[in-house]
Order: structure tokens, then C-alpha cells, then sequence
């Protein structure tokens, strides 16, 4: 598939806020791409296709990760949305025709990231939290952050932060890929 029937079959799919939300994670990502050296297509495809599964009604994730045979975890049992982003990794090369591991594993990363990420597992995780159609209290100063710091750990530190939180203000779980993510971020920065 080209980027363009990607495009075009993904808005076929997808409800119209969750489409504009995607198309504008795709372009905040290849922004960041830009500043920061990766690969600008590969990131528009992680952005545009990281919430394909959200085709699916929240309560009918928990089945379509099972039919693919996708571990569900204590933690997704509990808050199966999470699930979304694992089946969206398997849906880009079942619907979509992607088969490269680095948009896959973005993708597989975008809602509770991962130890040792990738600078486009970063950049993903990022512009989902502060696309132009994101509207939260903070969403300006993660912003401002992306234009102002040339220092991609520091912004994914910062936003990684945000999450945790905005997870225990709501007394939520916390996922320990999470904290995996940001114990790496503060053991591997200098
Ligand atoms: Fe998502
Ligand atoms: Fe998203």
C-alpha cells in the first residue's frame, strides 16, 4: 500500500476525531523527525496508523487480542484499552501491508513506552500527547518543550513524567513498562 491508501483506508476505518487525531500525531512526528535525525516516512506511518485498532470498540479489544494471540497482561486485564496499541502493531502488517520492525515497534510502544526506546519510539510516544487536537491542562508546556530543547531524552522524560502523574492523580494503574521507560531515561542520561 502507499502512504496515500494508507491514509485513505485508515480514515474509511476510523471514527473522524480519532482519524484527525492520527493524521495529526503523522505530521507532529515527522516535525520531530526532522530536528532529530530519524527517518521522516517511517514516522509518518507510525503516526498516522498508531491507533488502527481503535477501529475496534473498547470492549471488543480484549477478543481481537486473543484471536491474535497476544498476551494479555494483569495490568491490560484491567485497563484493556491498553491493549489498543499491541493490536494496532499486528494490524499495520494485516490490513496495512507494513512489515518494518522499527514502525511495528513504535507502534507496539506508543501508550505505556518501553526500556531502551528508540528515537522513533520516542518521537511517537510524544506527538501522541501533544498533536494539535490534544487540549489538557500541561498539553502547552510539552509544546513548547518540543520547539525549545534539542535534548529528545529530556522532552521524553518530561512527557513520560506528565503520564505517571496524570495516572496517580487519577488513582490509576501504572504500568511497569512505564517505569521501565523512565528508571532507563535517568540511568542512561548523563
Ligand atoms: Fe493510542
Ligand atoms: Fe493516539
Amino acid at each position: 500500500m502507499t502512504v496515500d491508501e494508507m491514509r485513505r483506508e485508515l480514515q474509511r476505518r476510523l471514527k473522524k476525531e480519532r482519524f484527525a487525531h492520527s493524521v495529526g500525531v503523522a505530521n507532529t512526528a515527522v516535525k520531530l523527525a526532522k530536528k532529530f535525525g530519524v527517518d521522516e516516512t517511517k514516522a509518518y506511518v507510525a503516526g498516522l496508523l498508531h491507533d488502527c485498532a481503535r477501529e475496534f470498540e473498547n470492549d471488543a479489544l480484549t477478543a481481537e487480542a486473543i484471536k491474535r494471540g497476544i498476551e494479555v497482561g494483569e495490568i491490560e486485564k484491567s485497563v484493556p484499552l491498553l491493549l489498543h496499541s499491541y493490536i494496532s502493531a499486528r494490524m499495520v502488517t494485516e490490513i496495512y501491508g507494513v512489515d518494518d520492525k522499527e514502525i511495528i515497534q513504535a507502534i507496539y510502544r506508543h501508550t505505556v513506552g518501553a526500556k531502551n526506546m528508540t528515537p522513533l519510539d520516542k518521537i511517537i510516544y510524544f506527538a501522541d500527547m501533544i498533536e494539535p487536537n490534544r487540549n489538557y491542562p500541561g498539553v502547552d508546556k510539552l509544546r513548547t518543550l518540543a520547539e525549545k530543547s534539542n535534548d529528545l531524552d529530556e522532552i521524553i522524560l518530561t512527557a513520560i513524567n506528565e503520564s505517571i502523574l496524570f495516572v496517580i492523580q487519577k488513582n490509576a494503574l501504572i504500568h511497569p513498562a512505564t517505569i521501565d521507560a523512565r528508571n532507563f531515561l535517568l540511568v542512561n542520561s548523563e
